[in-house]
């Protein structure tokens, strides 16, 4: 009771109450900040991480232009009912070369974070001109036009380095490169040889069923079907906590 007694003190005492506030918020900062400068690195390393190659680096703006992260996240929350869902939790490294990160905060559609290799690259296309060709009772938009645009690629080369000024590892051969890969990617004819070696577990095609020109539908498809394919899960350890 004394206890008790001494604290209401403190609650009628308002210059004594803020005192006390600002102690408490103190020693939970610190306790929570401090030890992130004692560790070398916030994000577990996996294997098969890489940079988004030019091409899916495009679509991945086109992404963000079209606003998609407004009804899609890409991040799977380690609860069983997202994992039985979607797949394999998201890992931290799975968005280190993110910028920004697209994790989002809002699903009126699915997650994305593993959706690639999910449908094939017809499907994308019809359902990205037409949602509801596919799914009838889709309220997803309409996003024919990027099948009738020509990709805008003439900055990737920029984007990349911007990229890597932030921290990515984009070599100086990637950037030099950068159109040129951009264009090998969507062209199953090009000579490859280069891309490949640059960028590994990737796929060279034409995404969109166009191949006279890269389009928009061509960046952001590949893009989408790359999501949440680089890393080997199965060789993934704490996989098996899930099971
Ligand atoms: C107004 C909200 C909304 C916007 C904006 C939106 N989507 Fe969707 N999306 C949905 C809904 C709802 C579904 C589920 C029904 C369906 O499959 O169409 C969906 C489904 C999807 C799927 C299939 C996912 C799966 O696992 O079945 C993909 C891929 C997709 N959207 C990509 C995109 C892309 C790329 C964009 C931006 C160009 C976008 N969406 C913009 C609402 C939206």
């Amino acid at each position: 009771m004394s206890f008790l007694k001494q604290h209401a003190k403190l609650e009628r005492n308002l210059s004594l109450m803020f005192v006390f506030s600002l102690l408490a918020v103190m020693v939970g900062g610190i306790v929570e900040i401090a030890p992130l400068f004692y560790i070398k690195n916030t994000i577990e390393k996996v294997e098969g991480m890489r940079p988004y190659t030019p091409l899916e680096l495009a679509g991945r703006d086109i992404y963000i232009r079209e606003g998609c992260y407004l009804c899609h996240s890409q991040m799977i929350r380690p609860f069983r009912d997202e994992v039985e869902r979607y797949g394999h939790y998201s890992l931290a490294a799975e968005s280190m070369y993110d910028h920004p990160f697209q994790w989002g905060s809002k699903r009126t559609g699915p997650d994305l974070a593993r959706v690639g290799g999910r449908y094939s690259d017809e499907w994308h296309t019809q359902h990205l001109i037409n949602p509801q060709s596919v799914v009838p009772e889709s309220i997803m938009p309409k996003y024919e036009f990027l099948a009738n645009t020509e990709l805008d690629a003439k900055n990737i080369a920029g984007h990349l380095k911007a990229n890597s000024a932030v921290g990515v590892p984009y070599s100086d051969e990637m950037i030099e490169n950068a159109l040129a890969d951009l264009r090998a990617q969507a062209n199953p004819d090009a000579d490859t040889d280069g891309l490949e070696e640059r960028y590994q577990k990737i796929s060279i095609r034409d995404f969109d069923g166009n191949p006279d020109v890269v389009s928009e539908m061509d960046a952001l498809v590949a893009y989408l079907q790359m999501l949440g394919t680089l890393v080997d899960l199965d060789a993934y350890k704490q996989n098996e906590n899930l099971r």
